[in-house]
C-alpha cells in the first residue's frame, strides 16, 4: 500500500497505531488538530487539520489508498460542539475520500452506537442502532455514512465498535477491555483483509466477560489474544455495589447510559492517559 492516513494521530489510541500502520505502507500521513505531535516515525509526515473543514480534510486524502479515520471529541457534549468534529468530520472524511478514490475506511466506532442494550442481551453486529448519548449518536451516524457509501458508491469501510481500549481499573472493563496488543491486531486486520465491503466488529479483547458476539464479523479473522480475567479476582474484591436499576452498571454503555445528553461521560471514569511516546 502507498499511503495511509490517519485521523487523531495526536490521541492516545492514535499514540499506539502509528508505529505498526507505517509498517503496511510506504507512507503514513498523520493529522490532528493539535500544533504538532512532536518527533516522527520514518515515512510518517504530520499535517494539521480541522475534521470539521473540508477545505482542510480534501488535499490529505490525494494518494491515499487507506483512511483510519480516530479523529473525534471523545466524550459526551451538547450537540453543537460535536456536530462538526464528529458528524461533519465523518462526512467530510468520507466525501474526500470518495472524491481522491480512497479504497477504504477503517472507522472508530464505539459501545455507545448500541450503549442502551443491555449487557445481558449478548448482542451481535446487527443488533440495532441505539445510541446512549450524542457521542454515540455521532457513532450511529457515522456508521450509516459507511453503510450508505458501500451501497451507493462502493466504497468500503470497517466500523470498530470499540468498548474501553484504556487501563483495566473497574468491573465493567472484565467484559470491555480493548488491550493496545489487540487493538492493533483489529486496525491491522480490518485494513489487511483482501475485501470487506461494509463490515462491523466489536473492538474487545478475548475476555471471559466479554458482553458482545463478534462471531458474524469472523471472516476478518480478528483473534485478540488478551484476557481482562486476569485482575478479576482484585476488582471483584474492591468493587462491592450492585444496583440493578443503574443504566450504568446493567447497559453496554455503562457511564455514557446513565448521564443526562451533552454531560460527560469521561467525568465518571477514571481513564489513564497512557499514550505512547516514542
Ligand atoms: N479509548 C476508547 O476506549 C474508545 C472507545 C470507543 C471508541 N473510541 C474512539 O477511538 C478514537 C480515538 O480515541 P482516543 O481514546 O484515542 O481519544 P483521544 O481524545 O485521545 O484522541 C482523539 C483525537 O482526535 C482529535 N480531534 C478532536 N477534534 C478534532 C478536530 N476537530 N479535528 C481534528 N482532530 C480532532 C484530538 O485532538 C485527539 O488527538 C475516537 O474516535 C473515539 O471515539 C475510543
Amino acid at each position: 500500500m502507498t499511503k495511509i492516513v490517519l485521523t487523531g494521530a495526536a490521541g492516545r489510541l492514535g499514540s499506539y497505531l502509528r508505529e505498526p500502520l507505517l509498517a503496511l505502507c510506504d507512507e503514513l500521513v498523520s493529522t490532528d488538530i493539535v500544533e504538532d505531535i512532536g518527533k516522527l516515525y520514518p515515512r510518517e509526515t504530520y499535517v494539521k487539520a480541522d475534521l470539521a473543514r473540508m477545505d482542510q480534510i480534501a488535499p490529505l486524502m490525494e494518494g491515499a489508498d487507506m483512511v483510519v479515520h480516530f479523529g473525534a471529541i471523545v466524550d459526551e457534549k451538547p450537540f453543537e460542539e460535536l456536530l462538526g468534529p464528529n458528524f461533519i468530520g465523518s462526512y467530510n472524511v468520507w466525501e474526500a475520500g470518495y472524491k481522491a478514490g480512497v479504497r477504504r475506511i477503517v472507522y472508530a466506532s464505539s459501545i455507545h452506537a448500541v450503549g442502551m442494550h443491555l449487557k445481558s442481551e449478548f448482542i451481535g453486529t446487527d443488533a440495532e442502532h441505539r445510541p446512549d448519548t450524542f457521542y454515540g449518536l455521532a457513532k450511529c451516524f457515522t456508521e450509516d455514512l459507511g453503510r450508505m457509501y458501500w451501497d451507493k458508491r462502493g466504497m468500503e469501510s470497517v466500523h470498530l465498535r470499540i468498548l474501553s481500549c484504556a487501563q483495566v481499573n473497574n468491573t465493567r472493563a472484565l467484559g470491555s477491555w480493548l488491550s493496545y496488543t489487540d487493538l492493533i491486531q483489529l486496525v491491522t486486520r480490518a485494513i489487511d483483509t483482501p475485501s470487506v465491503g461494509f463490515a462491523i466488529i466489536y473492538g474487545v479483547s478475548n475476555n471471559d466477560r466479554a458482553p458482545v458476539d463478534n462471531s458474524k464479523a469472523s471472516f476478518l479473522g480478528y483473534r485478540p489474544v488478551d484476557n481482562a480475567e486476569i485482575f478479576a479476582a482484585q476488582l471483584l474484591a474492591e468493587e462491592t455495589t450492585v444496583d440493578t436499576s443503574d443504566p450504568g452498571q446493567m447497559c453496554q454503555g455503562g457511564p455514557f447510559a446513565k448521564v443526562d445528553l451533552g454531560q460527560s461521560g469521561l467525568a465518571q471514569m477514571n481513564v489513564v492517559n497512557d499514550k505512547k511516546e516514542i
